[in-house]
């Protein structure tokens, strides 16, 4: 029997598997994009979330089951075919050319053109400032990608999916690198957009902004469709339940931690802007043994530029940086690094990973041996090592000889995250730390933090996420345009108070 195509709906997939060497990511799964409506899709890493979503966009080929647009069976050879029906995705792992500007991203492949032959430089990138605009940013369109931070560049990944007149918009994890208050542009944003007709399909590990922008929401477990229901049949422990098979979520209460005395000292740490300014401007600050201190700032604030200083990243940085009452005198990563200071850097992709090796390769990697590691072969402990990590961060692998690739987006992160812990460091850095995990990873990652801070490590840690900070920090600094607004123990913050400081220069 023929049934009649439901108009509600615009595309869907039926019985869509796909099997990977050694990996069944999607099984027989079944998923509906309804028309002008936000269409959630959650679950933990690996669940099969990004897969799913490459083929409904064209990037990757079902190895069974079809795709039905408006009704009718597609196939569609690329993206290009996909976006000619409509469809763009904003992919989870940033797709942009480093050394392209803001504009050449945003038009790359569908240049504007003068005359015919030479591209419209100025066309492009007056239309990417007012896209920019609509995204409440005003960087400059001639600025080299390359040069901004993940943060930028998730905006710049979402001013080019605008471009694109998109009828069904895929955001795979769009704003976790976004701070509350960005994200809240995005979702008036997708407000405008969905009034225009367009459909989305939203994937977040953020359940609370889920269930704030989803209509449907669709939950995957280990490549099957678990559950799918309008949002008003859902609420918080539905999606957990779903997502988890019913298993408990830890997220880790605070154990009595003592807190030491001070030994790692900022004094007065400042970053030129080019072109005038402060990136970083005369930030002191101290951090006790075994301190969860917290870092909080919009996008721009310069939380991941005063690590790199702290890093000796940045040579133009001035000021003193103090362990243990000894100024530090190394002036490279490698310095650093053999100082005791160890950072979990925000871009994973850039500075955390390399993609064709191994998973136990890049855990083992540290900046200081990276040459002289590459080609040697890993000894029993170190293996050990690593497999207690994968186990402990319940990293999703088929092998710690698996190549980092493979690895679904949460995955890899959890990846980087063991690297940085496996390097036993005095000071630990940690830079968005749980962008893309699922929150049962976060979790298992907050506890294994606050163990290396009851031995006595101090960690500072930026993250865009309002009640994930709260929830982990001891006390909480601000950064404003590059300078300290405000500092507030756990026991006097609030939402209020972090984001008012937040703002306070901007
Ligand atoms: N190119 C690949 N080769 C082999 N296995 C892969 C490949 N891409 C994905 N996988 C595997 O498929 C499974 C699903 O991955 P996918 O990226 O779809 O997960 P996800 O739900 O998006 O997770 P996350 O929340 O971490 O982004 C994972 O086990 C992953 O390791
Ligand atoms: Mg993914």
């Amino acid at each position: 029997m023929n049934a009649m195509p439901d108009r509600d709906i615009i595309l869907s997939a039926r019985n869509v598997t796909k099997v990977y060497p050694g990996t069944r990511a999607l099984d027989s799964v079944d998923f509906d994009v309804r028309r002008g409506k936000v269409n959630v899709l959650i679950g933990e890493n690996g669940a099969g979330k990004s897969t799913l979503m490459k083929i409904l966009a064209g990037v990757e080929r079902a190895s069974d089951g079809k795709l039905l647009l408006e009704g009718k069976p597609v196939r569609h050879a690329d993206t290009i075919e996909a976006e000619k029906d409509g469809i763009v995705i904003i992919y989870q792992e940033l797709n942009l050319f480093p050394n392209l500007s803001i504009a050449e991203n945003i038009f790359a492949g569908r240049e504007k053109a003068r005359n015919g032959i030479h591209i419209d430089h100025r066309a492009q990138e007056e239309e990417a400032r007012s896209l920019l605009a609509r995204l409440q940013h005003d960087l400059d369109p001639k600025t080299l990608v390359g040069e901004l931070r993940i943060g930028e560049q998730q905006i710049v990944e979402i001013a080019k999916a605008l471009s694109r007149d998109a009828k069904i918009l895929i955001m795979d994890e769009p704003s976790s690198a976004l701070s509350d208050s960005e994200t809240e542009v995005l979702f008036k944003i997708i407000d405008e957009l969905k009034a225009s007709g367009v459909s989305i399909v939203y994937i977040s590990h953020r359940l609370e902004e889920l269930l704030r922008i989803g209509d449907y929401i669709t939950v995957l477990r280990d490549g099957k469709l678990r559950a799918s229901a309008p949002r008003s049949d859902v609420d918080l422990p539905w999606i957990i339940r779903h997502m988890t098979g019913g298993m408990n979520i830890d997220v880790g209460s605070d154990e009595s931690r003592k807190i030491g005395e001070p030994y790692f000292e900022l004094r007065g740490v400042s970053l030129p802007r080019v072109g005038g300014g402060w990136t970083v401007d005369k930030v002191s600050l101290r951090l006790r043994r075994g301190e969860i201190l917290g870092l909080y700032g919009l996008i721009g604030a310069g939380r991941s530029e005063l690590f790199e200083c702290i890093m000796a990243a940045r040579p133009e940085a001035t000021g003193e940086i103090v362990i243990n009452g000894k100024t530090l005198t190394t002036s490279d990563i490698a310095g650093r690094i053999s100082d005791g200071i160890a950072l979990i850097p925000e871009d994973r992709q850039r500075e955390g990973l390399i993609q064709n090796l191994s998973v136990a390769s890049n855990m083992t990697i540290s900046s200081l041996g990276r040459f002289t590691k590459f080609f040697r072969i890993l000894d029993a402990e170190e293996d050990r090592e690593v497999d207690g990590r994968i186990k402990q961060l319940s990293i999703k692998v088929s092998s710690r000889d698996a190549s980092i690739g493979s690895l679904s987006g949460g995955n890899q992160q959890k990846v980087v995250i063991g690297k940085g812990l496996l390097a036993c460091p005095k000071v630990l850095l940690m830079d968005e730390p749980t962008r893309g995990i699922d929150v049962a990873a976060k979790g298992d990652v907050f506890r294994i933090v606050r163990a290396l801070a009851s031995d006595g490590m101090g960690v500072i840690l930026v993250t865009s996420e309002l009640k994930e900070i709260l929830a982990i920090s001891d006390r909480i600094i601000v950064l404003s345009k590059g300078r300290v607004t405000g500092t507030f123990d756990r026991s006097e913050a609030t939402e209020e108070k972090l984001v008012a400081a937040s703002v306070a220069l901007a």
